[in-house]
């Protein structure tokens, strides 16, 4: 499907009915996810459903309950309800606007549990009805949607190939699909328009997806997502009516599973594999995203 080979994380002697969701506890018993942006609303359900669901789980956002945001939820919440579940929740506070917090935040889930098996790069920003936006918030809007989610995975890889194989889900929007790349001029300098820089994100996102899942090899999965529409501070640029952020969660914890077949470097919309961007098919666009990455980051997979 979409030229890629349907790939299943285990020899299939324990293959899952994805959509029914079997076995799940048992399929992610004792594994340790990392999810981003667990301070609230998709990270957040998502964080505890994975824990519910067996994980060990390493929350990451800025806000903490002795450093909270203008917007509501805090780590410290999101760990409260982890081990509610019995399962160990850890919360690292991270700016994921800064390079060595990513690194740090990786190193610090690797050291303390000494392993990591999923990585759900979740947490993601726009900025709108800001017509007086400054230029580096552009940036900002690359550097935590696209930019951090290549530095933790540069740092995860290793430690999940350590384990024996992983998963990634990176939390795309359907909106990467109105979406294009500025070649020369990433941070959009003088295209003022936050739906832009949020779908030049996404899509971005999405296309180093296929190209990590190609690159990775048999240990790895990747797939991007788009979760749905959820009543969250983000569904703003989506519209008005979103279900709660709570229905996000079964699907990105599906997703995660080991045993769940998953088009690997795949699209979905939910749980179904879906259509993405032209330009996410395109290899040669997809070797000039990751030349412009390798200049501006360094290899992401050695
Ligand atoms: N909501 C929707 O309808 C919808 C639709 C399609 C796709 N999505 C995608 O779903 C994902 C989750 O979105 P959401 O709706 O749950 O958004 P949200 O409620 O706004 O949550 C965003 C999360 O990202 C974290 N974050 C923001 N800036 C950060 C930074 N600099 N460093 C560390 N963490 C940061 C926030 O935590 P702190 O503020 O505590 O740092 C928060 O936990 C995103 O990738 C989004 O694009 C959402």
């Amino acid at each position: 499907m979409f030229g890629l080979g349907a790939k299943w994380r285990t020899d299939g002697s324990d293959r899952v009915d994805r959509f029914g969701g079997r076995r799940l506890v048992e399929d992610l018993d004792g594994k340790v996810a990392l999810v981003t942006g667990a301070s609230r609303g998709v990270g957040a359900a998502t964080a505890v459903a994975l824990a519910e669901a067996g994980c060990h789980v390493v929350c990451a956002a800025r806000s903490t309950r002795d450093h909270p945001q203008r917007t509501a939820g805090t780590l410290d919440e999101t760990v409260a309800r982890i081990e509610a579940t019995g399962r160990e929740g850890l919360a690292v506070p991270t700016n994921l606007a800064v390079d060595a917090e990513v690194e740090a935040m990786v190193d610090t889930a690797v050291g303390h549990f000494g392993r990591l098996d999923v990585l759900v790069n979740n947490a993601a920003i726009t900025f709108i009805g800001d017509l007086d936006i400054p230029m580096d918030r552009f940036d900002l809007v690359m550097q935590v949607n696209m930019r951090a989610p290549l530095i933790a995975l540069r740092r995860a890889v290793p430690a999940m190939r350590a384990a024996g194989g992983g998963a990634v889900v990176n939390v795309s929007s359907v909106m990467h699909r109105g979406g294009s790349i500025g070649w020369n001029n990433l941070a959009r300098a003088h295209q003022y328009s936050p739906l832009a820089m949020y779908a030049q994100s996404k899509l971005a996102l999405t296309m180093y997806t296929r190209s990590l899942a190609e690159a990775s090899g048999a240990s790895l999965t990747a797939l991007s997502v788009h979760p749905g529409l959820f009543a969250t501070r983000l569904l703003r640029i989506y519209g008005h009516s979103g279900l709660p952020g709570e229905e996000a969660a079964p699907i990105l914890t599906t997703l995660s599973s080991p045993t769940c077949a998953v088009v690997d470097g795949g699209y979905y919309d939910g749980l179904e594999p879906a259509r993405a961007a032209a330009l996410v098919g395109n290899a040669r666009a997809r070797d000039r995203l990751d030349k412009l990455t390798t200049r501006l980051l360094g290899s992401v997979l050695d």
